[in-house]
């Protein structure tokens, strides 16, 4: 089952899926499902809700949602430590808000064709952070589809906890 957070669309039967299925099961997005993002969530998970909620946001707008859809999927495709680039950074070295995206940029490069298009998405996605503005409707979906989908992963397991005490508690 492939699911997005908070959907029950299971996206392997889904039109969605047709924009990303020749990348989706790549190697390089497999290793992603073995690092935790966002505390709760795998970096892989986190990918695939901003590339769902992306693509289906630009849908109902009329944009491309196919790209958003695509960069949404690889927007955060990078495997170094984040706390342990932070703590280890000397000065001078860019942010890792900034450098992740870059990063990003260039390990989708390798994978597969990106748009230019896409490539705004990924590379600015971390805006403000990034400072350089927009240059498509579609960035500033994925940017905000990012943060957004960041705030359902940190807290909606933690309601599910709670949610799951206090049933099992009126159950005693
Ligand atoms: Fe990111
Ligand atoms: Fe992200």
């Amino acid at each position: 089952m492939l699911k997005a957070i908070c959907s029950h669309e299971e996206l392997t039967d889904s039109i969605f899926y047709c924009c990303v299925d020749d990348i989706i099961n790549a190697p390089e997005l497999e290793k992603l499902k073995n690092i935790t993002h966002h505390i709760s969530t795998t970096r892989f998970q986190h990918c695939l809700n901003v590339s769902y909620y992306g693509y289906k946001i630009c849908s109902l707008l009329n944009l491309d949602a196919r790209s958003a859809a695509r960069a949404g999927l690889l927007h955060d495709l990078f495997y170094y430590d984040r706390k342990k680039y932070n703590a280890n950074k000397s000065k001078g070295q860019p942010s890792h808000s900034r450098k992740h995206s870059d990063i990003a940029v260039h390990n989708a490069e390798l994978l597969t064709d990106i748009r230019p298009k896409e490539h705004d998405m990924i590379q600015k996605h971390m805006f403000p952070m990034t400072l350089s503005l927009h240059k498509y409707k579609e960035t500033y979906i994925i940017t905000f589809v990012d943060k957004y989908c960041a705030i359902l992963e940190f807290c909606v397991p933690r309601v599910q906890k709670i949610i799951n005490r206090r049933t099992s508690n009126n159950e005693d």
